[in-house]
């Protein structure tokens, strides 16, 4: 029977992954997935996460089953974390959160939820969006509308394409936006921008998605989660997939949270329960350790503030390491403007480089980037600088 199947095409992010493994060459370089490398070039196990664990290794009585929505200390330290603990969303228990595996087991449970329970099928996402939310949408079974988002030739968001794209957007639809630190191209809305984003949200009658993955690699912790707070006060529903990959550097952990929010608690736990008959017909509980270990940070004052610096050593070392590609391309002879990406957010930046140029840089010089020309920033180090850009140099 098998003998009928055709292969799939390779992921075009993971799949760059599998490639660079098996890719002899000891000068590679891997600027595709978004991964988090220090100096040294390694993705270390944060200090808090290492306490936190050595506290769970002492505490933890029991592996049985956690409920299906997980465990509700989790739930409540994330919902403090997305809307801040004095949130109205958290006093009048507005909200619902399952521990779900990864942002991507949170989008996925957002996308069925949504899917299963209302008429609409249509979900709006950026163009461009992180290559795998077209998957999980499109296994879902719903509609992919793109709208405008990104221009080309300015490097820059274009606004008014997106609000007018947006106009199409009708009452029900499921719009997704990016939390911050936009994934693939670094830019976020202004502070303006989400106020007006919100209003059109309320006044269209959308459901708004936020995928959530880069909480603490803007601006901050609490400053990133301006767009989704500014959302939260004109729009009394929405769905929220985070995830702690990056944050908490938990990748191969797969900690990640589905979020409704609806207008008072008793609809909430309604919509939920539905939420929870989606995930129990999934993966049915979801794992524990990646949780407790959130958890035991979050709901600590002496861990949460040593993990609010390590966050903020994340941060910096990208931005660093962003003016630093800038002036070193300078430095190269490049005469392309790079400037835009010293001003751009998070792990990713959108390069303008071509398929082709990818393709050679990847062929020739071991340097992988994803097809699209997004660069992950976060690979960059002081040590891989050099070698990078005279790769670029060399094919623009
Ligand atoms: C990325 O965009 O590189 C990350 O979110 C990892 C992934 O799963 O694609």
């Amino acid at each position: 029977m098998f003998e009928q199947i055709s292969a799939a095409p390779a992921d075009p992010i993971l799949g760059l992954t599998e490639a660079f493994k098996a890719d002899p060459r000891d000068t590679k370089i891997n600027l595709g997935v978004g991964i988090y490398k220090d100096e040294a070039g390694q993705t270390p196990i944060l200090a808090t996460v290492k306490k936190a664990e050595a506290i769970l290794l002492e505490s933890e009585k029991t592996k049985s089953y956690l409920s299906i929505e997980g465990n509700a200390a989790y739930g409540a330290a994330v919902q403090a974390l997305l809307f801040g603990k004095a949130s109205n969303i958290v006093s009048n228990k507005r909200a619902r959160t399952a521990q779900a595996p990864g942002g991507t087991g949170a989008l996925r449970i957002a996308a069925e939820f949504y899917a299963s329970q209302f008429e609409n099928k249509k979900v709006w996402v950026s163009n461009p969006t992180w290559a795998n939310h077209n998957n999980v949408f499109a296994a879902a079974g719903l509609e992919i509308v793109q709208y405008n988002y990104y221009n080309a030739d300015a490097k820059d968001m274009d606004f008014d394409a997106m609000l007018s794209s947006l106009e199409g957007a009708a009452a029900g639809d499921l719009v997704l936006f990016h939390g911050c630190c936009h994934n693939p191209t670094g830019i976020d809305p202004t502070e303006a921008q989400w106020q007006q984003l919100a209003a059109l949200s309320a006044e269209k009658g959308w459901l708004p998605l936020f995928d959530f993955a880069y909480q603490g690699f803007g601006s901050g912790v609490e400053e990133d989660a301006k767009g989704l707070r500014i959302f939260t006060e004109a729009n009394q529903e929405l769905l929220v997939a985070s995830s702690f990959s990056k944050n908490f550097g938990l990748y191969n952990e797969r900690v990640g949270a589905f979020t409704l929010v609806a207008k008072c608690s008793d609809t909430a736990e309604t919509a939920f329960s539905q939420a929870k008959s989606l995930i129990r017909a999934n993966y049915s509980n979801p794992p524990a350790h990646g949780a407790a270990v959130v958890t035991t940070i979050l709901n600590d004052a002496a861990l949460y503030s040593e993990w609010d610096k390590e966050v903020a050593e994340m941060r910096d070392r990208i931005q660093q390491m962003r003016d630093l590609f800038v002036a070193t391309l300078k430095e190269k002879g490049v005469d392309r403007d790079f400037s835009f990406i010293a001003r751009q957010n998070g792990m990713f930046s959108f390069s303008g480089l071509t398929k082709e140029q990818v393709a050679t840089l990847k062929d020739e010089h071991g340097l992988y980037i994803v097809g699209s020309g997004r660069i992950s920033v976060a690979g960059m180090t002081r040590n891989n600088m050099d070698a990078l850009c005279s790769a670029i140099a060399a094919v623009i």
